[in-house]
């Protein structure tokens, strides 16, 4: 059952997740937290950075397992997903950076030639998650295809994290954090699969602007269907979609 918030703005849909994460991990300071890259989520990591500022909320033994990662970047590279969950979220946050775990990490410090290393990540991130205990909150933007983390249409639903080749309009989209250079955006990414996604215990899909709103009808509205990775939502037992008006505006 997918539960569809409609907000004013990207502040309030940063309240709404920030409330519900410091509330878990209130709870349960040892919470598994499922962390995003991309511009949708940036406000929803400051609320819930403020909160746990003013409310003094211990985070340090917080876990956190990001989405994706680009491959062939090192993992210092600014555009680096390592990079950018340490700045949007581990720094704000005050969470321990031993704690977090990103896909690429192995790959990106091994040779790239090495096969068995790119085969065998996949299956050891998702074999370290189910050893977290499961995610209990994952984050998630949406690509203007449909893609959640980096599974483009046509995606199995059932796939697990796994190495993958980026959608040429992905890479377009991305350009802008390389300098509008789409040849400098790398051709490969490390993502959690569909199937890993649908076994955190709670999903919240954050999506703004009227270039989501076919996205997000799919999303919400359409088949079940491959063509768009996001619909396997309505799979999912708890998972809640909050967009602003645009986004909302084909549902
Ligand atoms: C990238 C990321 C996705 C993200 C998407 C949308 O492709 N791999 O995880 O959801 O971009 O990004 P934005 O939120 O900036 O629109």
């Amino acid at each position: 059952m997918t539960e569809v918030i409609i907000v004013k703005d990207e502040q309030e849909a940063g309240e709404l997740y920030g409330r519900c994460v410091a509330d878990l991990i209130t709870k349960n300071p040892q919470a598994v937290l499922g962390l995003a890259t991309g511009s949708s989520p940036l406000a929803a990591y400051k609320a819930l950075a403020k909160i746990v500022h003013d409310e003094d909320i211990d985070v340090s033994h917080v876990r956190d397992f990001a989405l994706d990662e680009y491959l062939g970047l090192p993992i210092t590279h600014p555009q680096s997903y390592h990079s950018t969950i340490e700045r949007t979220v581990v720094e704000p946050l005050g969470l321990d950076p031993a704690l977090v775990h990103v896909p690429g990490d192995v790959i990106n410090g091994a040779p790239l030639s090495d096969g068995r290393i790119i085969q065998e990540a996949g299956p050891a991130y998702d074999r370290a998650i189910e050893e977290a205990g499961g995610i209990d909150v994952q984050i998630l933007g949406i690509g203007t295809d449909g893609h959640v983390g980096f599974n483009e249409p046509g995606s199995s639903l059932a796939s697990g994290t796994r190495v993958k080749t980026l959608a040429e309009q992905t890479r377009i989209d991305n350009a802008r954090f390389f300098g509008d250079d789409v040849n400098a955006v790398p051709t490969h990414c490390i993502t959690q699969g569909i199937g890993t996604i649908l076994k955190a215990r709670h999903l919240v899909l954050l999506a703004f602007g009227e270039g989501k709103a076919d996205a997000i009808a799919h999303t919400v509205e359409g088949g079940v269907s491959a063509f768009c990775p996001a619909s396997a939502l309505q799979l999912h037992p708890h998972a809640t979609v909050i967009v602003d008006e645009a986004a909302a505006s084909k549902l």
